[in-house]
């Protein structure tokens, strides 16, 4: 098949969907690649490695795209771009169809399959290809990272002949895969760790990371799982034990990392003001649900805030992009184990639709909107 990679790279996304490495097993395989100029550059992947991959340079994505049968994208692309894609064509991106329905119309009407990553499921054999996770996963890590470099003391107990120098204390809030990257990372860097979670099993993930749970652990926290494994809409009750126990907690804490989702929701506002007031000057707040509103009072999307009492809160956009080179290997790689469920046997594409993760993800079809959370029917 015809595969074209696109320049992603624009605001502040540096991602790219395929690297000079990802390429070169599509092209041994026997795929043609055509990568748009400067596609991977923001992600320190050259051109001419590219090039020299096995894949052809096209000077604009309306170039590359021309007569593709598939286009590998980190966003999805423009809708302009969707009308330059050949009909039948399949496009792959994290394109947010909840928050952007037209993303989908749009590709019903240029006759292109859209396969939103975010709904790959999550059962086991499509992990290797689970963008979400290996994508959390380096924002849990360069959260903790970048908290501490704001931060203007140090993590870990240093005891020196100036002094004793005590460790940071951190909170994460959010157990998902994001928050047990973070915890492990506020581990390495020698800070004292505890999380807090919703879901019961997140209790003993936490403790094997050598982290204290802190948990309103009642009945409805046993219940708090559903079967894809995601956090239900909490009580107003719960809410506000909840709030009580991290109002307690968190006046102690130097650096807190928040996390928390619910799908297709708001993100739970963890962190109100007061909360805020209690903590001391020069604590960090890193919010990574900000995205989705954020779990702190105040958070403003891609700024730091800093409160009358000196609390930083830092509101990032897109985490990943942040590392875009090891972000890009590995989306890469989840869109290179996807690949073999749109290839036919003769090497053209040609999804399987009978196999459940490409029905999961697939918004569109000969035309029309087909997603069942997209048309109602979930
Ligand atoms: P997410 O990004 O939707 O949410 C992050 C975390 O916030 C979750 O742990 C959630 O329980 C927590 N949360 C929600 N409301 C909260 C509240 N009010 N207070 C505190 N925490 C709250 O979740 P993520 O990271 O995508 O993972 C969700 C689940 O999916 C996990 O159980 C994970 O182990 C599982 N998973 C399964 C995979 C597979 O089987 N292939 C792959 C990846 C994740």
């Amino acid at each position: 098949m015809k595969i074209a990679v696109l320049k992603d790279a624009g605001g502040d996304e540096a991602r790219v969907a395929a690297t000079p490495d990802t390429v070169k097993g599509y092209v041994s395989s026997g795929h043609s690649v055509t990568v748009t100029k400067g596609a991977g550059s923001a992600a320190d992947f050259a051109d001419t490695e590219y090039k020299e991959a096995g894949a052809s340079i096209a000077t604009s994505n309306k170039t590359a795209v021309k007569g593709a049968d598939l286009v590998l994208s980190i966003t999805g692309g423009t809708q302009t771009l969707l009308k330059d894609l050949k009909k039948g064509a399949g496009i792959t991106g994290l394109v947010n169809p909840t928050d952007n329905p037209n993303y989908a119309k749009a590709c019903a009407k240029a006759g292109v399959t859209a396969y939103a990553l975010e709904y790959i499921p999550r059962i086991s054999r499509a992990q290797s290809m689970d963008v979400l996770s290996s994508q959390s996963n380096l924002s849990g890590y360069r959260s903790v990272v970048e908290g501490a470099s704001i931060y203007g003391r140090a993590f870990p107990m240093m005891m020196t002949a100036a002094g004793t120098v005590a460790p940071a204390k951190v909170f994460i809030m959010g157990a998902g895969v994001a928050g047990l990257q973070a915890i492990a990372t506020a581990r390495r860097l020698g800070a004292v760790t505890t999380a807090t979670d919703v879901r019961p099993a997140a209790k003993e993930q936490v403790a094997s990371l050598g982290a204290k749970f802190i948990a309103v652990e009642n009945d409805e926290f046993k219940e708090a799982e559903t079967a894809g494994g995601y956090a239900k809409q909490m009580s107003a009750e719960y809410q506000k034990l909840q709030a009580e126990l991290t109002a307690s907690h968190i006046s102690k804490q130097d650096i807190v990392v928040t996390t928390a989702l619910i799908p297709g929701r708001p993100a739970p506002k963890l962190i109100d003001k007061k909360m805020l007031a209690s903590m001391r000057p020069g604590s960090v707040i890193v919010d990574l649900a900000v995205e989705r509103g954020g779990n702190c009072e105040g958070a403003k999307a891609g700024e730091i805030v800093t409160t009358k009492n000196g609390v930083k809160i830092v509101g990032y956009l897109n985490w990943p992009s942040r590392m875009a080179s090891d972000a890009s290997n590995m989306f890469a790689r989840n869109l290179k184990n996807l690949l073999p469920l749109v290839t036919g046997e003769d090497g053209s594409y040609q999804p399987d639709w009978d196999d459940e993760i490409i029905q999961g993800c697939a918004l569109t079809r000969d035309g029309q909107v087909v997603h069942p959370r997209l048309t109602g029917e979930a």
